[in-house]
């Protein structure tokens, strides 16, 4: 690990405690000027890290932050993993390396200076407050049968969190996950290969655990997070849940293909028999949302007619 995250992640720990802690109490700790400690102190908040200054008093982290255990993440995870304390965006990292990669390898940070959505929407990552988890998966039956993976990652990752005790978790139509009605987490599924041969998948999942308020003024749509929970979700087994329930939904997808998931999709189905709109670059159509097909397209009743509704370009929202 480099220098600077060893110095900056000790600064984390001392001000993760309830009292405020002085720039001197800092400096003794780690055994370096009062200057350095400063400059770690605006450094980790360019990385995103709210921090309470007080004079006369000192420093206390704003909003709790929680790190994966890189000890157990690495010796349990079911693949290779990669994790960092600062990457692009973990899709990007797996992408550029696909060749070198086997089905279920990992890659997780704490920070993504370019976390992404879809059509190049930034996805929030500020260190160490949230879940920045990829997974690389090389599928046989090629890109075009890849259609409504998004789908079958969202029935993944709302069956951990019901694990976890998450209550209130539901799925959006193609690619979020909602708790109490607003946006909780993300799936950005992006692919390399052949439509009709063996093509590389990368899964990316993006879940809030703590959001500060700096932070969230950078996103224009209702969000949440999980820092209601009475049991915050440990990070790391939340990843290693994550990793192993996406294995096992994998395989079933590549044998059964999206007819096995349509179940656990209806019933996690915010908008099913709710009224809503599709909105399709400048146009949008109104109508009364149907669940999905078995391909993963979105069925709309409108004027009487159930019509299938598929395509990166379309968003769903609630009329
Ligand atoms: P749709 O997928 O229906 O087109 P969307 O607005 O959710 O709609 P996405 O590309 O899926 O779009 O997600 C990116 C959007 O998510 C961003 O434009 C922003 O509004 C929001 N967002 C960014 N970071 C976060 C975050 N950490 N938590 C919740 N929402 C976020
Ligand atoms: C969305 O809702 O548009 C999808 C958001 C996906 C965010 C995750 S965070 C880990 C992975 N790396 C990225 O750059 N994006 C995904």
């Amino acid at each position: 690990m480099q220098d600077q995250w060893i110095r900056k992640r000790a600064i984390i720990k001392l001000l993760s405690s309830v009292q405020f802690v002085s720039g001197e109490e800092l400096a003794t700790e780690l055994s370096i000027s009062r200057a350095a400690i400063g400059k770690h102190i605006g450094g980790l908040e360019e990385y995103g890290v709210d921090i309470f200054s007080v004079k006369g008093k000192g420093y206390k982290l704003a909003t709790p932050i929680s790190m994966i255990d890189e000890k157990a993440l690495l010796e349990r995870s079911q693949g290779r993993c990669f994790y960092f304390d600062e990457v692009a965006s973990t899709n990007g990292f797996l992408l550029k390396h696909v060749e070198e990669l086997s089905s279920g390898d990992l890659c997780v940070a704490e920070y993504q200076s370019a976390g992404r959505g879809r059509r190049g929407r930034t996805w929030v990552s500020p260190y160490g407050g949230h879940l920045y988890f990829s997974l690389f998966w090389r599928f046989p039956q090629g890109m075009a049968q890849a259609m409504g993976l998004s789908l079958v990652v969202a029935c993944s990752l709302s069956k951990v969190l019901e694990q976890f005790g998450v209550a209130g978790v539901g799925v959006k139509w193609p690619n979020d996950i909602y708790l109490d009605h607003k946006k909780l987490a993300g799936v950005l599924v992006e692919m390399s290969g052949q439509a009709d041969s063996e093509c590389n998948l990368v899964i990316g999942i993006g879940i809030n655990l703590a959001m500060s308020p700096a932070q969230a003024q950078q996103i224009d749509q209702p969000w949440s997070d999980l820092s209601q929970q009475t049991d915050l979700p440990n990070k790391t087994e939340l990843a290693l849940a994550l990793q192993a329930q996406l294995i096992k939904d994998l395989k079933l997808f590549e044998q059964s293909g999206l007819g096995a998931f349509l179940p656990r999709w209806q019933q996690a189905d915010i908008f099913e028999n709710q009224q809503v709109k599709l909105l399709m670059g400048d146009k949008s159509i109104s109508g009364i949302c149907r669940g999905i097909d078995e391909q993963g397209a979105l069925l709309l009743e409108s004027e009487g007619e159930v019509r299938a509704y598929v395509g990166g370009e379309i968003s769903l929202r609630a009329n």
